[in-house]
C-alpha cells in the first residue's frame, strides 16, 4: 500500500552511514551530499530505517507507541538479535497451544483482551497496510448473542440442504457446494443446533466468554493472510497469558454468507470477516504436545 512519505531526517544527527537506505523496501530514501534525504514520493511506513539508525535521525510518525504496549505483560523493548531467543521454549509453545472446546465461564479481564489485540497487531500485513479491523466480544451474553445469529444462518442453510432439488440445482450451477455440504456437515450442525435449543449446549463458542474478529477494511492486498498472522499471535500468546483459544470457522462462513451477522456486531457491509477466535479459560488439560503428519516438502533447483 502506497502512501506519501512522512519521513523526516535529522540532518544534524545523521552521519550519512547509508543503513537507512540499504533497508529502505520503497526506494524512499537515498544517499544525497553524504546524508540520508527522502527523494520518493512514497512510504509504505514500515519504519525499517527508523529501527536501523544508530543515531536516532529518523522520523516516519506512521506508528504509534501505546498500540504495541502492554497492560498485563512486560513491555521488553529491546530488538532480539537473530539467534537469540529460547528456540525450544517457542517450539513447546507451538506443540502445546491446543484448540479449546470446552471453556469455563470465567470473564476475560478487559486489559487482557485489550492486550491480545495489540498482540495481533505486532503481526506483519501485506504491503504494510494494517489495514485490519478487530471486533472483542468482551463477555458471554454478548457471544450467545453472536452464536444465536450464527445459528439462524445455520437453520437456513440446513433447511435448504435438506431439499434435494435444491442439491440438485446446486450441483448445476454453485460446484455441488450444497451437496457437499449435506454429505459432510449436515448432520453435525443439525445436532449442535438441536443441542443448543434443547440442551443449552453451546457446540459453537464452547462456552467461550470472549470472542475476537478479525478482518479487513477494503483495500488491503493481502486481507485474510494479516488476519489469519494476527490470528496466530493472539492464539500462541494467549496460551502463555492462561487462556485457551479456538478458531471457529463455522462463524466466519456465517458471517460470509449472512449480512445479518455482520449488523448484530456493528461490522460495516464492506469490512470483510476472516477469522472468530473462541477465547477464555480452559477446562482442559493435556498430558501430550499436539502430534501432526509429515509432510514431504517438494523442492525446485533450477
Ligand atoms: C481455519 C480454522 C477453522 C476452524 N474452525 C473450527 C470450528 O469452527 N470449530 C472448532 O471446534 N474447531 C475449529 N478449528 C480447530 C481445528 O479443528 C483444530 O485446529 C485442529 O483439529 C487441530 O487441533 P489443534 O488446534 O488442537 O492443534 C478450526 C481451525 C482452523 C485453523
Amino acid at each position: 500500500m502506497r502512501r506519501r512519505a512522512t519521513t523526516v531526517i535529522d540532518t544534524e544527527k545523521c552521519t550519512g552511514c547509508g543503513l537507512c537506505v540499504q533497508v529502505c523496501p520503497s526506494d524512499t530514501l537515498s544517499l544525497t551530499d553524504g546524508k540520508a534525504a527522502v527523494t520518493g514520493q512514497y512510504s509504505i511506513g514500515c519504519e525499517h530505517c527508523v529501527a536501523v539508525c544508530p543515531e536516532d535521525a529518523i522520523h516516519v510518525g506512521f506508528s504509534d507507541a501505546e498500540a504495541t504496549t502492554l497492560e498485563t505483560v512486560e513491555n521488553r523493548s529491546s530488538w532480539l538479535p537473530f539467534g537469540q531467543g529460547d528456540t525450544a521454549e517457542l517450539v513447546r509453545l507451538f506443540r502445546s497451544r491446543r484448540s479449546c472446546r470446552k471453556f469455563s465461564k470465567e470473564p476475560v479481564p478487559e486489559a487482557v483482551l485489550r492486550d491480545l489485540v495489540r498482540i495481533g497487531i505486532m503481526a506483519p500485513t501485506g504491503t504494510n497496510s494494517q489495514l485490519w479491523t478487530f471486533t472483542v466480544v468482551p463477555d458471554r451474553e454478548s457471544v450467545m448473542k453472536l452464536g444465536s445469529a450464527v445459528g439462524k444462518f445455520f437453520d437456513k442453510l440446513n433447511a435448504m440442504a435438506e431439499k434435494r432439488v435444491a442439491r440438485l440445482v446446486s450441483k448445476v450451477f454453485m460446484k455441488d457446494m450444497l451437496g457437499e455440504y449435506y454429505r459432510d456437515y449436515y448432520e453435525s450442525v443439525k445436532r449442535g443446533l438441536d443441542q443448543f435449543r434443547n440442551e443449552g449446549r453451546d457446540r459453537l463458542f464452547h462456552g467461550a466468554p470472549a470472542v475476537i474478529l478479525i478482518g479487513s477494511q477494503p483495500g488491503a492486498s493481502c486481507p485474510a493472510e494479516d488476519a489469519l498472522l494476527a490470528s496466530q499471535n493472539i492464539c500462541l500468546a494467549a496460551h502463555t497469558m492462561g487462556y485457551g483459544t479456538c478458531l471457529i470457522g463455522f462463524a466466519v462462513e456465517a458471517i460470509r454468507h449472512d449480512p445479518r451477522v455482520k449488523k448484530v456486531l456493528g461490522i460495516p457491509a464492506d469490512e470483510k470477516i476472516y477469522s472468530v477466535i473462541a477465547l477464555g479459560k480452559s477446562l482442559e488439560r493435556y498430558r501430550k504436545q499436539a502430534g501432526r503428519r509429515s509432510v514431504e516438502p517438494r523442492y525446485f533447483r533450477g
